[in-house]
């Protein structure tokens, strides 16, 4: 048979490139460079050097065609995206099979066209991670493991050439790899090999990011869910898995975007909650729990309700102190009395705190009050076990009390900080939650109270420091892998070489540093002088 074998000098081009020839069929191979080619040509004798194409355009297509005079071939193992996946399929003769690694085209449900298959062919999307997910005695990992055990003993299966780096250079590697220089594989040194085999390996650690996620089969309790940050953290816990939510608020749903939130939530199957009842009292918290059992165990408790009544000290009743505490402390300890017995399976208690609590703020006493009263008690239960993390915020940016209650902007001060952008808090709060239930390994004990704040006045002090000088053209050219910024001109990002893996980090960093949201398109026609624009303007 003949076959298509794209990128031909990646770890599985060369591995497929070995079977093939060795299975006499006639390939047909694609690369991106002269230098590739030549390395391909010095590796496998039986290659034509005329039925080696170019992988980063079209021009393969014509030369399939014109080598079969006009068929095409019987496979084609394809990992290239878009335009070029197009022109593969167009060079499939009648009844051959399409092989599909790449996941560029499935994840982004691109259009294939039933005209395809009216050469009797077949295609096959191969998702090979998802072979090394399902359990021991998958027929088809067994069916591999027999090949390739096979294919070792007659010396078809070779090793590759690889590229080494250590186990800390995670991010060099990624890079090496996203530039598409390398041959071969791109490995990872784990451990040092050892000079004599021992059955128990040695224990190695290795530093990692960890990323908390929620079990799907649990649910999630946020009171004051309908809030400002109630609303995105109940999206970002669907995002790690939550399926289940209970949001609790005094008022239940009153505008458009909790009504927006919940139905796409729903579309997406995720079973939400309304709930008004108060955790103010023994009863009221234990009907919220059990309503929440009902749905799945508990798995986290958030305590987001918050009530403003600013004022001065000499002007501040006793009234208001109860209503600011209400929810916080009263509510805080209900939720926790309760859910001792009844969640046994919980593994975050959060509450919501303040720097007016922290560092304290002129005119909120009885709010620093009610914070102080909620922190002390998830200390209590940290001293005793529980799950427990109190998390002392300073002002909250794009949602929450300081835009709607102080009609403020993400430029307001208060309490000598700017507002946290919410992206940004929920990458704090995953580090939280990553320390509190101990994915991180840290030297010293922690503690059941912390603190995320930007401070107003190091964010001024920051800008000024020649120091500090991380701009978005900086983060964008240390992506994509290009030392001086003034040679790369008018070049957009595509044409400097940027793939699908450096336009999505592009387009996060983007949207961390910038606000600014992109389309993958309008990142790909990206300049560096047009960057140099956004850098001047922030
Ligand atoms: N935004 C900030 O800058 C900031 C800074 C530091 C800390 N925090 C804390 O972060 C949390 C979330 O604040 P946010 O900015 O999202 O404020 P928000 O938009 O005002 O949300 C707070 C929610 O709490 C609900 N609530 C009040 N009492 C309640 C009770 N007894 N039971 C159930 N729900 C109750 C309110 O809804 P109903 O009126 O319908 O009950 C309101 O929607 C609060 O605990 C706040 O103290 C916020």
């Amino acid at each position: 048979e003949s076959v298509l074998i794209h990128a031909g000098s990646g770890g599985v081009g060369m591995a497929a490139i070995a079977i093939s020839l060795n299975m006499g069929c006639k390939v047909f191979t694609t690369v991106g460079t002269q230098s590739k080619k030549s390395f391909l040509l010095r590796t496998f004798d039986k290659l034509d050097s005329s039925m080696i194409g170019n992988s980063r355009d079209t021009s393969f297509e014509w030369m399939v065609l014109d080598h079969t005079a006009g068929k095409g071939v019987d496979v084609v193992l394809n990992s290239l995206a878009g335009e070029q996946l197009q022109s593969s399929v167009r060079c499939l003769a009648d009844g051959g099979r399409f092989l599909e690694i790449g996941k560029v085209d499935l994840s982004n449900n691109s259009a294939l066209g039933m005209a395809f298959f009216l050469k009797n062919t077949t295609f096959h999307g191969i998702l090979l991670d998802a072979l090394f997910q399902v359990s021991l005695d998958n027929p088809e990992k067994a069916e591999v493991s027999r090949l390739m055990q096979e294919g070792i003993r007659s010396g078809e299966v070779r090793p590759l050439p690889v590229t080494v780096f250590q186990n800390t250079q995670l991010e060099e590697a990624f890079r090496y790899m996203a530039t598409g220089k390398h041959i071969g594989k791109v490995v990872l040194k784990i451990r040092q090999e050892e000079p004599e085999k021992i059955v128990e390996p040695r224990q190695e650690f290795v530093s990692a990011i960890s990323k908390t996620y929620m079990d799907p089969g649990k649910s999630y309790i946020i009171v004051g869910g309908l809030g400002g940050f109630g609303l995105e953290l109940a999206d970002w816990l669907v995002t790690r898995g939550a399926t289940k939510l209970v949001l609790t608020s005094r008022s239940g749903v009153t505008n458009g975007f909790q009504e927006l939130s919940l139905r796409r939530w729903r579309a997406r199957s995720i079973e939400v909650l309304i709930s008004t009842t108060e955790c103010t009292s023994q009863s009221g918290a234990k009907k919220i729990i059990a309503s929440a059992n009902q749905l799945g165990p508990v798995g986290g408790i958030y305590n987001l309700a918050g009530v403003l009544r600013d004022g001065l000290f000499n002007e501040l009743s006793k009234e208001s102190f109860e209503e600011v505490s209400a929810a916080k402390v009263r509510g805080s300890y209900w939720l926790d009395m309760c859910s001792r017995a009844a969640c046994p399976q919980l593994d975050h208690f959060v509450g919501f705190s303040s720097v007016s609590c922290g560092r304290g703020n002129a005119g909120q006493t009885n709010y620093g009050y009610a914070n102080s009263g909620l922190e002390r008690i998830c200390e209590n239960r940290h001293d005793e076990g529980f799950p427990a993390l109190a998390i002392q915020w300073g002002a909250i940016g794009d949602v929450g009390m300081v835009m709607k209650d102080l009609k403020g902007g993400n430029e307001t001060k208060v309490a000598g900080t700017l507002p946290q952008k919410i992206l940004s808090c929920l990458n704090s709060l995953d580090v939280f939650l990553g320390i509190s239930t101990g994915q991180r390994n840290l030297s010293k004990p922690v503690s059941a109270v912390v603190s995320s704040v930007v401070l107003a006045n190091k964010g001024v002090a920051a800008s000024t420091s020649s120091a500090v000088n991380v701009t978005i053209s900086s983060i964008v050219a240390n992506i994509v892998g290009i030392k001086d910024i003034k040679r790369a001109g008018d070049a957009t990002l595509a044409e400097l070489g940027m793939d699908s893996l450096m336009g999505t980090e592009i387009k996060l960093a983007l949207e961390i540093n910038l606000d600014l949201v992109l389309s993958p398109n309008e990142i790909r026609g990206l300049t560096f002088t047009k960057l140099a624009e956004m850098d001047n303007r922030e």
